[in-house]
């Protein structure tokens, strides 16, 4: 795979031709092009450890401005004369307006990425990748409507292939949106998160799929008088495809859903990249789109579920699906305080924190690398385990610990830490439930069966942090972990109890 992502860039120079009508490309241009591909796959490979993910997000910066300031300079609005086709210059008020554009644009963006709370952050990645499947569908509608202006008349009407490229990126686009704007309703709990299952989906499903491929064939085929109904149906069923096929995708699995979405949002960019004959653009989607495929399988197989089905929208999914709901028995179980907890952790040897979703609402990542700290300092070995799925995106946990400078070489994986569960004195739980609920390995009817969790019951001593015995997990079910012998409830908002267990230490 990476073999493969680092020959995509040379395409540009082995191909550099509009890709639809073989109009000669600019060698400077293909290799500006090259270069800001050559810094997204440097991006991707920073992004892939919270140790360099900064400097792969400059390097993702640099690549886009590259491209950005490429194609203005290469398609700088021009101004054209009293005399038809008269070239005069370059036209400043146009360029005025795309920068104003941009400004606006960058505006926003910088104005959310600074207010929102990383709680929150995956509806706001559902929200934009909506906006990349609307983009690529108007830029689509945009083309069909002046073809002329994108070079792809041949004669008088539009090419078969850049109608093919045309129909897959306004299908794809349409898809991106609808299924983005669901995944972010059932996020942000504007939309129950529970799996919405319609009679014969799978037949409904399959069938506009089938329908959409048919119509693109018919409008790629078709004559310049009777493309206009084709592309209209094409573009409603599209939109009506990506609402059915996440309609039925249950909370727990909107993880998977999101990056999904985020990888058919990088198909829809590389489809538009051949309709407006941009390299970069083909690249970026490809990227984008590879990348979130193997995301979502990774996931996938972290959550134990099948990757065809959760694409396939829901296939095998029931109506015993996830999110939300109360945990329904209230059985025997040991309350603790912070006093009893700073003592026992001092005698500990050895410490395993599993930190989950109530840690970044409550914001206890400070004081759980001070509480570290002290713990070191008195001899304990502290090791931090990170779940795949912990939190509510992924690298989620990882970025908050990042955050509070917690060394990355005590951050451990699951499959890398699981087995020592069995040494360690203290599991001490923090905001984390379904990623330690053993129903996972022994309920089959639970909706997080089948998902690898950590053997936390295996700790000589468990401590429990969350508010209440009434909160359940992202799933909604109840966890044994609760009830077990050697389990301390330790119930309060996650910071204030870690603020009290370091004045207990102090
Ligand atoms: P969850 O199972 O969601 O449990 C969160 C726990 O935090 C609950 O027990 C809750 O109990 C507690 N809590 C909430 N606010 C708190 C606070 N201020 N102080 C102390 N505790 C607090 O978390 P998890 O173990 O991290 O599991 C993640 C789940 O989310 C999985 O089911 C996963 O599939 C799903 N999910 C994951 C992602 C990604 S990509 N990571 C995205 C979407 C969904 P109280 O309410 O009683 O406090």
């Amino acid at each position: 795979m990476r073999r493969l992502l680092l020959a995509a860039p040379f395409a540009v120079l082995a191909a550099p031709a509009h890709a639809s009508t073989g109009e000669a490309v600019n060698p400077w241009v293909a290799l500006a092009y090259l270069v800001s591909g050559v810094f997204f796959i440097l991006a991707l490979r920073g992004l892939s450890s919270p140790a360099t993910s900064r400097t792969g997000n400059r390097f993702g910066m640099i690549g886009m401005l590259i491209a950005v300031v490429t194609t203005l300079v290469t398609h700088m609005p021009q101004k054209v004369g009293d005399v038809a086709n008269s070239y005069v210059g370059p036209d400043f008020a146009s360029l005025g307006e795309i920068l104003v554009a941009i400004a606006i644009g960058a505006i926003i963006g910088i104005t959310i990425a600074r207010r929102i709370a990383m709680t929150a952050m995956p509806e706001l990645v559902a929200a934009f990748h909506s906006l990349v499947g609307l983009a690529a569908v108007l830029v689509g509608w945009a083309a069909y409507l002046n073809p002329g202006a994108f070079g792809l008349l041949v004669g008088d009407s539009i090419g078969a292939v850049s109608k093919v490229e045309m129909g897959l990126g306004i299908a794809i686009g349409a898809i991106t949106f609808s299924g983005s704007v669901i995944a972010f309703a059932k996020l942000s709990g504007r939309m129950s998160g529970s799996p919405i299952l319609l009679p014969a989906r799978h037949v409904i499903n399959l069938g506009t799929l089938a329908a959409i491929i048919v119509l693109t064939a018919l409008f790629a085929m078709a004559g310049p008088s009777e493309t206009m109904p084709l592309i209209i149906a094409l573009t409603v069923l599209a939109f009506v495809i990506g609402f059915l096929l996440i309609i039925p995708i249950g909370g727990a699995d909107m993880p998977v859903v999101v990056s999904m979405l985020n990888s058919y949002s990088g198909w829809a960019a590389a489809a538009m990249g051949f309709t407006l004959g941009n390299t970069a653009m083909i690249i970026t989607g490809a990227l984008v789109g590879s990348s979130g495929a193997i995301l979502s399988y990774i996931m996938c197989r972290a959550m134990n579920r099948s990757f065809i089905s959760v694409i396939a929208g829901g296939f095998g999914a029931d109506d015993s699906g996830a999110g939300g709901g109360e945990a329904k028995e209230q059985r025997p179980y040991k309350q603790g305080s912070a006093a009893d907890a700073a003592f026992m952790l001092e005698q500990a040897e050895k410490v395993i924190i599993i930190p989950g979703y109530g840690m970044a609402v409550a914001q206890a990542q400070h004081a759980l690398r001070e509480m570290a700290d002290m713990l070191e300092e008195k001899g304990v070995e502290v090791k931090y385990a990170i779940h795949p799925v912990a939190g509510r995106m992924p690298g989620h946990m990882n970025v908050l610990l990042a955050e509070a400078q917690v060394p990355y070489e005590n951050v451990f994986e699951l499959e890398d830490i699981n087995s020592e569960f069995a040494q360690a004195d203290v599991a001490f739980i923090i905001g984390a439930n379904d990623v330690v609920n053993p129903a996972a390995k022994t309920d089959k009817s639970s909706p997080i069966y089948g998902m690898p969790v950590f053997d936390v019951d295996k700790a000589k001593q468990v401590f429990f942090i969350k508010r209440s015995m009434g909160g359940v997990g992202y799933a909604g079910v109840d966890n044994d972990v609760f009830y077990m012998d050697q389990t301390m409830m330790l119930l309060s908002d996650a910071k204030k109890m870690v603020e009290e267990i370091v004045k207990a230490l102090d």
